[in-house]
C-alpha cells in the first residue's frame, strides 16, 4: 500500500467507515504505463461498465482514445460527464429507443449484436450517416478462462453464419458504414493468451473480408485482460501485449486495432476500507464481521474468489472488557448481511485481527460497488473519497459529475475529494 494511503487510512475517523478509496494519481499512472506499452495504431478504450465512476472517468479523459458503453444509461451518464469524448456503443439487446438515443448523441461507432439490431438501426437512422462494427462471435477454443462471453454457444455477437444477411442490409442502406468487427470474447486472459485470441481475431477477419471483396480498417479485441485477485501484485503484462502487437500489426497494415479493457484499468485504484466490528470463534473457526459487506463490495461473492486485503491495526478501543480478536489462524471476513454468502474473504490466514481494527480491501476499482445489490437490509451507503497525491490542494468536485451530495475536508497527505454514496 502506498505510504500516503496508508496514512489517509490510519486518520480516517470511525464513523466515515466503511469507504471506498479511489487512488486517483495510481489511476492516471497505471493507465498511461498501458498507454504507452501499446503501439501508436492500437487505440485504447476504457469499458466504462467497469467503474463509470465520474472522477476516475475525467482522469481517464487524459489518457485513453474513449470510452465504450453498453447502456443507454451508460450513454447518458459519460457523455454528461465527458460531452467531447469518442464513445463506442456496444452490448447485447439494445432497445430502440438506446439506438435513437445513440444517434442523437452522435456516438462515434455502434457495436452491432445482431441481425435484428441492424434491421432497427437501418430503420431508424434513415439518411444519418452511422459507423458500425458488427461483433462476432467466433467458434475458438478458450480453455478454462474466468468468463467466456464468446468461443461457444452464447447470446453475445453475431454467429458467422448470420454475417452475409448483414452484409446484404448494410448494401441497402448505405448511410451505415461498415467499419469493421468487433470480438470480446472472454475476461480473464494473460498476455500470452490474450495475444493468440488477438491473432485469431485478425486472420479470420482478414480472411473473411477478402472472401467478401470488403476493406475493414478496424477491429476491435474487445477488453478482459486479467486482473490476479489471488496475488494482486501479478499484472496483466502490458509489456507482452503490447510488443506481441507490433508484430501482429505488421501483418495487417492499415488496419486499426481498438481495444476496450475495464477490469485491468481500475481495479487497482480503488480500495474498500471498513472496520472489525466483531470478532468470533464458531466450532473452532474464526469469523470477523465487518462494517459493510458485500452489498458494498460483491465482487468476491460475483467472481467466488478471496478479496485481497490488509489489516491496518488500530489502537483504539473504548470497552473496559478485552478485544475480540483472532492470532496467528485462517480468519473468514464476513459482513453485516443476513445470508451465509455474504463473504469477502474465506478462511485467510492472519497475523492478529481485532474488534476495532481496520482492514483495507484491495483491487476495489472495478465491477465492485456498481455491480453490488446496495439496497439489501438498508444499511447505509459507504463513502467515497478521492486522493491524488500529484495536487495538495484540495479540490471539491463538481455537483455537476455526481447527483450525490459531496463535501470536503482537509487533505492529509494529498489532494482529497469525498461524498457520501
Ligand atoms: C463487449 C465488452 N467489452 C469490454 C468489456 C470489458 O471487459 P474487462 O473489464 O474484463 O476488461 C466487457 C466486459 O464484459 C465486454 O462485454
Amino acid at each position: 500500500m502506498k505510504p500516503y494511503l496508508e496514512d489517509h487510512l490510519r486518520h480516517l475517523a470511525e464513523d466515515e467507515l466503511p469507504v471506498y478509496v479511489h487512488d486517483l494519481s495510481g489511476l492516471r499512472r497505471h493507465a498511461q504505463a498501458i498507454r504507452d506499452a501499446l503501439p501508436e495504431r492500437v487505440e485504447l478504450f476504457y469499458a466504462a461498465k467497469a467503474n463509470p465512476d465520474p472522477r476516475l472517468l475525467e482522469v481517464l479523459r487524459d489518457v485513453v482514445d474513449g470510452f465504450e458503453v453498453a447502456s443507454g444509461g451508460e450513454l447518458r451518464h459519460t457523455r454528461k460527464v465527458l460531452p467531447r469524448a469518442h464513445l463506442a456503443f456496444g452490448g447485447p439487446g439494445k432497445t430502440a429507443a438506446e439506438l435513437a438515443q445513440a444517434l442523437e448523441l452522435g456516438v462515434e461507432r455502434l457495436h452491432v449484436e445482431s441481425e435484428h439490431e441492424l434491421r432497427m438501426l437501418c430503420a431508424l437512422a434513415a439518411d444519418r450517416p452511422v459507423e458500425v462494427l458488427l461483433r462476432v462471435n467466433l467458434p475458438i477454443s478458450l480453455g478454462d478462462v474466468p468468463l467466456a462471453m464468446g468461443g461457444r454457444p452464447s447470446p453475445f455477437g453475431i454467429d458467422p453464419s448470420h454475417l452475409d444477411a448483414c452484409l446484404r442490409l448494410l448494401a441497402a442502406h448505405p448511410g451505415i458504414q461498415l467499419r469493421g468487427v468487433h470480438a470480446h470474447l472472454a475476461s480473464g486472459l494473460d498476455a500470452t493468451e490474450q495475444l493468440r485470441v488477438t491473432e485469431h481475431v485478425l486472420v479470420w477477419a482478414a480472411q473473411w473480408a477478402r472472401a467478401r471483396g470488403i476493406r475493414l480498417s478496424e477491429v476491435n479485441v474487445g477488453g478482459g485482460m486479467g486482473v490476479d485477485y489471488a496475488d494482486p501484485g501479478c499484472l496483466f503484462d502490458w509489456q507482452v501485449f503490447g510488443t506481441g502487437l507490433h508484430r501482429l500489426l505488421d501483418g495487417h497494415p492499415g488496419l486499426t486495432v481498438r481495444i476496450e479493457p475495464g477490469r485491468s484499468v481500475s481495479a487497482y485504484c480503488g480500495w474498500y476500507v471498513t472496520r472489525v466490528l466483531d470478532v468470533k470463534h464458531s466450532q473452532g473457526e474464526a469469523f470477523a464481521v465487518l462494517a459493510g459487506g458485500t452489498h458494498h463490495l460483491r465482487t468476491p461473492a460475483a467472481k467466488s474468489h478471496n478479496q485481497p486485503f490488509e489489516v491496518v491495526a488500530t489502537d483504539d478501543w473504548p470497552w473496559p472488557w478485552a478485544r475480540p480478536a483472532a492470532a496467528g489462524e485462517p480468519v473468514t471476513l464476513v459482513g453485516q448481511l443476513c445470508t451465509p454468502k455474504d463473504v469477502l474473504a474465506r478462511r485467510v490466514p492472519v497475523e492478529r485481527l481485532r474488534a476495532g481494527d481496520r482492514v483495507a480491501f484491495a483491487v476495489a476499482g472495478a465491477y465492485a460497488w456498481n455491480i453490488s445489490h446496495h439496497d439489501f437490509l438498508m444499511h447505509p451507503a459507504p463513502g467515497f473519497h478521492y486522493l491524488d497525491a500529484a495536487s495538495p490542494d484540495l479540490v471539491r468536485p463538481s455537483a455537476e459529475a455526481s447527483p450525490s451530495a459531496v463535501h470536503a475536508q482537509p487533505s492529509r497527505g494529498g489532494r482529497l475529494a469525498q461524498r457520501r454514496g
